[in-house]
């Protein structure tokens, strides 16, 4: 495995990546190899890391005449990532590959001809029949198809740490908002400092659209992303009264942590519950927390928030060869075994064979094939990009002020500038 220049540098600060980008050469110092295959991504660490690795192993033997480059820029649902790619695409300098969420994200890239179109490829490799009819019909956009998922996630799950909820007399799962604040009540009272661990900007927005689910259900959910359902509707306030009073059972320095950070306050008993997307069983299992559990957030009942991670092919790719053989690997059934396995997810292939998973993943593939499919903004597949960013400032700001009017009217005006009736 390599280790893109780029990346390195931008692991250590973005800002210094954009210097580094902008020459637009190849830098790697190996005179531009076509052999190599620079995946771009932001699985940097943890059991994000261990799960691209494990593609990468099938990688590296499917796909013996290229070598893999490691394009990672770390940070939680790409927050630093997306900034250099955008920066990179813009100078005409793609990665040979990135990884981009299924759904309206990938419009962003298509609809701004930065892709190309992998419909053939599906054909060639068997990717047209492999893949359920719902997920390919998500993935077409006049005909064609632009990406390879290699997974699905779950959004909406709520992880806890059991030794801390059991030393605050919590034994049952809360299904109900109510019995999920008298939870947090419960550890608030026995001490612990923050009941519920929230992290930065996306994490705050997943946490919302999690309340949004409960209050509105998922019908009307899936309605605020297309229009049909209105935000300036006294659900809507319902769903940010709730939203709020959850935020006050949260750790003050929420703005300031990434979803790993707030992970470690319910690793180390200093909270404890966190909703997060199912990343976290693989990353808690990759850090050996054994002592945690896992349900759907209170009141989403069978709602399953789903997302998905693709992989395409720029246009400019320096070696769009190899980049296809990367595809297919990630589209392949051996491919997506070796990577979901490790990430958490579970894979976007009907032909996977649920016991060769973890327990977790055993239970969100019976949970995706029983439950009710809503799309997540905070991960791409509900909103492109210029929404969710709209929507990552507003609740940040809300988490400053607490003010629940200035708050939906930012939402509203959010939702009428970027979605098109
Ligand atoms: C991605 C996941 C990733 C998570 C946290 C999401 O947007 O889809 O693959 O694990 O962000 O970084």
């Amino acid at each position: 495995m390599k280790f893109s220049r780029r990346a390195a540098v931008a692991i250590v600060g973005v800002a210094a990546l954009f210097g580094a980008a902008a020459c637009g050469s190849d830098d790697d110092g190996d005179g531009g190899n076509t052999k190599d295959v620079e995946v771009f991504t932001w699985w940097a660490d943890g059991g994000e890391k261990a799960g691209l690795d494990g593609l990468v192993s099938t990688f590296d033997t499917d796909c013996a005449d290229y070598t893999f480059v490691n394009g990672a820029v770390a940070g939680g649902a790409g927050a630093n990532a997306k900034q250099v790619l955008a920066s990179r695409l813009q100078q005409g300098d793609p990665p040979d590959t990135f990884q981009a969420h299924s759904g309206q994200e990938l419009t962003d890239y298509i609809n701004a001809g930065q892709i190309e179109d992998l419909s053939a490829d599906y054909k060639t490799w068997g990717l047209d029949t492999a893949f359920p009819q719902g997920l390919i019909d998500n993935l077409t956009v006049d005909g064609k198809i632009y990406s390879v998922p290699a997974n699905i996630h779950r959004a909406n799950v709520v992880w806890a740490n059991t030794k801390v909820l059991t030393e605050a007399g919590i034994t049952e799962d809360a299904t109900t908002l109510d019995q999920f604040i008298a939870n947090l009540e419960a550890l608030k009272a026995k001490g612990v400092a923050a009941p519920l661990a929230v992290g930065k900007d996306w994490t705050q927005l997943m946490l919302l659209e999690a309340v949004l689910i409960t209050d509105l259900g998922p019908e009307k959910f899936t309605g605020l992303w297309d229009g049909s359902t209105d935000w300036s509707s006294a659900d809507v306030t319902k769903g940010i009264e709730d939203y709020k009073t959850l935020l006050g059972y949260s750790n003050a320095d929420r703005d300031t942590l990434d979803w790993t950070d707030a992970e470690k306050l319910v690793m180390d008993g200093k909270a404890g519950y966190q909703l997060m997307g199912d990343w976290e069983a693989a990353d808690l299992d990759t850090k050996g927390f054994k002592e945690y559990s896992y349900s759907a957030f209170p009141g989403n009942a069978t709602a399953f928030q789903w997302l998905a991670d693709g992989f395409v092919l720029p246009k400019g790719a320096k070696n769009a060869e190899g980049t296809r053989c990367w595809l297919k690997t990630v589209g392949s059934a051996e491919g997506q075994k070796a990577f979901n396995t490790k990430k958490g997810s579970i894979p976007a292939r009907t032909d996977a064979v649920a016991t060769d998973y973890p327990e977790y993943q055993q239970s969100a593939i019976a949970d995706w094939k029983k439950g009710t499919q809503v799309p997540s903004c905070a991960h791409g597949a509900a909103c492109a990009q210029g929404l969710q960013g709209a929507l990552n400032s507003a609740v940040g700001k809300f988490s400053t002020d607490l003010d629940v009017e200035t708050f939906q009217k930012a939402l509203v005006a959010a939702a009428s500038q970027f979605i098109k009736k």
